[in-house]
């Protein structure tokens, strides 16, 4: 069967970008940038931008690309006993992060209905904790399924579906082709709506201003790199399936700087508008801005909310701004589905109309856990296993396999033939040595710290059967499949250098 192409490398482009920009970019990157020192973040994360995002990406497309396939199916080219790590990549992406991201993106479909009539009230925290989410008082406490959540998960699954059933082509590309650039237009919009509001200015100097003390604390530099990581979806195996689908002729280089730079512009863009926001929340409510910038969630869902409340012409500012996140999440989550899509195709030779079917109709049941009321908690702790550790371990391993276990220069060779922008030797030292290198220390760190006290005071056993759990039983299952028998012949041809 010939694999299908993307019908233009802008289409490639702009699902690739698609696929990096998302939620993380829109309050994970600000709140990131925020706590670990404002300005001064922007040099760590430009450092790990080029010296581990940028390279890794690079990889990524030369793998998928040389090797023409999915995750597994080009790790199985490169060392068939090696086909597990493409596995558990697409597997706990999609049976682990995609089934609580795609909650997240209904919740901002639900307060993007919201927004109209400022349905959260006067107490947005209240509203959000007790009144939509309804939590429970732990994650053993499971409570009852949130029914208006589950109504706007039903309809971003649909949406998912219809997306990638109908293929790359006609799907994923022509789906991101319309969201991108709307994407830009709506963030454009309320960037330069929130640099009018009063108050702006301050947000943006707690935003900009550098505090160059911060740099000596390691814990901002692991921010950083793992930022990258997450934002560039390095890991995910779904650069690698993206890049399957280009044309032998394909410049991969300049493909692989243009989504990171046009990704790490956006999130920095996009800060703009978070923070001219919350200056102006502070200044309207007398208080200095350190105390209305919460974490992560409680910036989209709380201090958002409360902004709009009080902003003239808020419920169209809040109706654009979820908006916004719904199309950043879902041109994200489909990339999610393709690259597990993509690798089941390969290795079973499953009709792909039937598999996604099948994929959604089971995403869609295993995300219903995160609508409970105890779905927070469960968000939290699979989100910190998968993401810390799951992700990186990937990244490890896959820069440890093509270093060491393969000749990396049958992968730069291959980029530079067709790149416009040639690959030195450093390439191979950051592939080899550095990035492997800087993730095991972020790894080694993030145990270190998990040893010490348990994440969020959870109980041990909560982050064992949710957390690890998570990550050990797809680990298991990925190494289960990577022992079935292929039904398909395309692992027993080599890669594209070699034809
Ligand atoms: N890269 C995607 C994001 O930032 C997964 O949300």
């Amino acid at each position: 069967m010939k694999r299908e192409q993307w019908k233009s490398q802008f289409g490639f482009l702009l699902a690739a970008v698609g696929s990096a920009i998302g939620l993380g970019n829109i309050w994970r990157f600000s709140y990131m940038a925020y706590s670990n020192g404002g300005g001064a973040f922007l040099i760590p994360y430009v450092i790990a931008l080029l010296t581990a995002g940028v390279s890794l990406l690079i990889l990524e497309f030369a793998i998928g690309h040389e090797r023409i396939g999915s995750a597994p199916l080009a790790y199985a080219k490169i060392r068939h006993n090696w086909e597990w790590l493409g596995w558990w990549a697409v597997i706990f992406v999609m049976f682990g992060i995609e089934l609580y991201y795609v909650v997240i993106i209904a919740w901002c479909l639900n307060f993007f209905l919201l927004s109209f009539d400022l349905g959260w009230g006067s107490d947005p925290n209240n509203f959000f904790f007790k009144e939509f989410l309804v939590l429970s008082d732990g994650p053993a406490d499971i409570g009852q399924i949130r029914t208006p959540i589950l109504a706007s998960l039903i309809a971003v699954w649909a949406l998912n579906w219809i997306i990638v059933y109908r293929g790359i082509r006609k799907g994923i590309e022509i789906a991101n082709k319309i969201f991108m650039p709307l994407l830009f237009v709506l963030t454009a919009i309320l960037v330069f709506w929130a640099l009018s509001l009063d108050g702006a200015i301050d947000g943006i100097k707690a935003y900009l201003t550098p505090d160059f003390s911060k740099l000596q604390e390691p814990k901002v530099w692991i921010d950083a790199y793992s930022q990258i990581f997450f934002t560039l979806s390095l890991g995910f195996g779904i650069m690698i399936a993206y890049a399957s689908y280009l044309p032998a002729k394909t410049n991969i280089t300049k493909n692989a700087i243009l989504t990171a730079v046009i990704n790490s512009g956006y999130s920095l863009f996009a800060g703009f508008a978070v923070f001219s926001v919350l200056g102006f929340m502070a200044s309207s409510q007398g208080k200095p801005i350190s105390e209305v910038v919460t974490k992560s969630i409680g910036l989209a869902f709380v201090a958002y909310p409360q902004a709009v409340s009080i902003m003239p012409g808020g419920n169209l500012f809040g109706a654009i701004f979820f908006l916004s996140l719904v199309i950043a999440g879902i041109s994200s989550s489909i990339s999610i589905i393709e690259a597990f899509t993509s690798a089941a195709v390969d290795k079973f030779a499953i009709d792909r109309k039937k598999l996604v079917s099948g994929v959604c109709a089971l995403g869609f049941l295993g995300s219903i856990i995160f609508t409970t009321q105890a779905g927070l908690f469960w968000l939290d702790i699979a989100d910190h296993f998968l993401t810390h550790y799951g992700l990186v371990v990937v990244g490890i391993a896959e820069c440890v396999l093509v270093g060491w276990f393969f000749n990396l220069d049958v992968l730069r060779k291959h980029v530079n033939k067709i790149s416009s922008i040639h690959l030195g030797t450093w390439w191979n030292f950051l592939i080899k040595i550095f990035i492997p290198l800087v993730l095991g220390i972020i790894l080694v760190g993030d145990l270190y710290s998990e040893l010490k006290e348990p994440y969020e005071g959870y109980s041990w056993a909560a982050l064992i059967s949710i957390g690890i759990d998570w990550v050990l039983l797809t680990f298991i299952a990925a190494i289960v499949i990577a022992m079935r028998p292929w039904r398909t012949d395309y692992h027993k041809s080599g890669g594209r250098s070699e034809d």
